[in-house]
């Protein structure tokens, strides 16, 4: 399976392409950025590696490399400064990512091409792609909340002092500020959080609370992040090239889940060669049914700005 990265070239870009070397399931890897300079420097970076990692083709160019790809993950925009939310960055990155859209379509992707979104603000991005590509809205996926889903289990298992991959948690909804922790069906090791000792309701305030603001975190330590993101969008990829129909929190945009529509966020949602398989509205508390839907509202009310101004624009 070939994967193009717009945007390969930038920090989040080539650390997914280094997610998916190691990862050794991806045939192909093409680093697209409009500083090709670079991109061609990340791509012979990668591939000094090959030899110790997997037999894969890395190359870096232009949109030629279109419609050979099965997916297309669009990583390319600004990034927010860390006092900025990521829907301030709107303005800033909805013309570049129209244009980007629109040398997709014109550089002509295969039926069954599947397109991953992860630049900011996603779920408004996600909408826009799934909107105005040509392509079945099953094959327009964004990454959600699968990011702050790794960081929040990052974060519960080091406070209760556990392996990460033996805990499992979701943050569903947008991937910004309106984000919502699903407590209900958090596990560690398989057992309530609640049954571990160290376990008290200030933990799960302060770790929800630094899970939100992870990402300015690491944007105000390191200037962005890299390698969670990269590892994220490697999880998304993998079950659409393995068809692994895996259980993920990616941004879709909705048609009655949660009964929420017209808008993208992230429901638990199963990811397969074909994109969306489905989702699964499982039972949530009330309170996070409640900020769900409070999260699609505000995402609604920023998508009809957005929108109205791409048509403006393009008019
Ligand atoms: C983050 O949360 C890049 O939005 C991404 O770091």
């Amino acid at each position: 399976m070939k994967i193009s990265i717009i945007g390969g070239g930038g920090l989040v870009g080539s650390s997914a392409a280094f997610a998916l070397q190691l990862g050794k399931v991806v045939r192909e890897i093409a680093l697209v950025d409009v500083n090709q300079e670079l991109a061609e420097g990340q791509a012979l970076d990668l591939l000094h590696g090959a030899p110790s990692t997997a037999d894969q083709i890395i190359s870096s160019g232009s949109y030629e490399h279109i419609p050979e790809s099965d997916v297309i993950c669009i990583t390319a925009g600004s990034r927010r400064k860390p006092d900025e939310s990521r829907l301030d960055l709107i303005q800033r990155n909805t013309d570049l990512f129209v244009s980007i859209l629109d040398e997709i379509s014109h550089a002509g992707p295969k039926d069954t091409a599947l397109v991953l979104v992860v630049s900011n603000p996603v779920d408004i991005l996600t909408y826009v792609a799934a909107d105005r590509l040509k392509l079945p809205r099953q094959q327009v996926i964004g990454l959600g909340t699968q990011l702050d889903t790794i960081r929040f289990r990052s974060l519960i298992a080091r406070e209760l002092q556990i392996p990460p991959t033996q805990v499992a948690a979701l943050i569903l909804g947008e991937h910004g500020d309106s984000m919502v922790p699903i407590w209900s069906s958090a596990t560690a090791a398989g057992l309530p959080l609640e049954k571990f000792p160290s376990w008290n309701a200030q933990s799960a305030t302060q770790i929800f609370a630094r899970t939100k603001g992870s990402g300015a975190e690491v944007i105000g330590k390191k200037g962005g992040a890299g390698f969670a993101v990269g590892v994220a969008i490697r999880d998304v990829v993998h079950s659409v090239a393995l068809d692994q129909r895996r259980i993920l929190p990616v941004s879709t945009v909705q048609e009655g889940c949660y009964g929420i529509r017209d808008v993208a966020f992230s429901v638990p949602t199963v990811v397969g060669r074909s994109g969306v398989v489905d989702r699964l509205e499982v039972e949530l508390w009330p309170k996070e049914l409640h900020g769900l839907r409070q999260s699609a509202t505000l995402l609604r009310k920023t998508l009809t700005t957005v929108l109205d101004r791409i048509s403006a624009v393009v008019a």
